[in-house]
């Protein structure tokens, strides 16, 4: 099984948006998802819930549904850290880090960052981790000053999401771009190409 983790410790920073599309995505490609919600506010396991039934499954416990599971997505908590970071790290193959083009996002980002490449799972590069930006328009100043900070972090950067509405709507209708016609989703889903080759389904 490979597993994403999804993480930053800003609340609002886009994890359940990332984690819930990727669990989306690799379904649609008929693949066995378990979306793992370590989130005590369990948005991803309220959009699972909400999830239409004839849309490709996603399983949210690994044992009780999914037998042989492909993939596990894991979706975590604002402030995750200690030893409840690097059990959630040591168990993932990947990271992806979600950073919006704002000073408070981009300090907490910084923090957690440190302490990300000290984990041992990173540091043997045993998990690979990437950075994404959120909620970027490319015309502002933030979106400059956030390609600037992501200059200086030794992670790759492997894409900018827009801010777009159609992202709160598939939150609030369970589903994931993937999942919608092509004509709507295109120019977003053109958008997480690099991340869906970085995981190399
Ligand atoms: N690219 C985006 N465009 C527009 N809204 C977004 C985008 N990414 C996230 N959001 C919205 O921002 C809010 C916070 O995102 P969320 O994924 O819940 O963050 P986190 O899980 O890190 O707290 C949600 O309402 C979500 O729908
Ligand atoms: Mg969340």
């Amino acid at each position: 099984m490979r597993s994403i983790l999804v993480a930053n410790p800003k609340g609002g920073s886009g994890k359940t948006t990332l984690a819930t599309h990727l669990a989306g995505y690799l379904a649609s490609l008929g693949r066995q998802v378990v979306l793992a919600d370590l989130d005590r506010q369990q948005s991803a396991a309220g959009w699972l819930k909400r999830r239409p039934a004839q849309l490709p499954t996603i399983h949210s416990h690994q044992h009780k549904q999914a037998s042989k599971p492909d993939w596990m997505v894991i979706d975590s908590p604002a402030g995750l850290h200690g030893d409840k970071l690097s059990a959630a790290v040591k168990l993932a193959e990947l990271v992806i880090v979600p950073v919006q083009p704002s000073a408070f996002d981009m300090m907490a980002t910084s923090d957690f960052l440190r302490v990300l490449r000290e984990e041992k799972a990173v540091r043997k590069e045993r998990s690979q981790v990437a950075m994404v930006g959120m909620r970027v328009d490319p015309r502002t100043k933030s979106a400059a000053e956030l390609a600037e900070f992501l200059l200086a972090v030794e992670f790759p950067v492997l894409t900018y999401l827009r801010d777009a509405q159609l992202y709160v709507q598939c939150a609030h209708e369970g589903v994931s771009l993937f999942d919608l016609p092509p004509s709507r989703a295109a120019r977003d889903a053109e958008q997480w190409q690099p991340i869906l080759e970085w995981i190399s389904v």
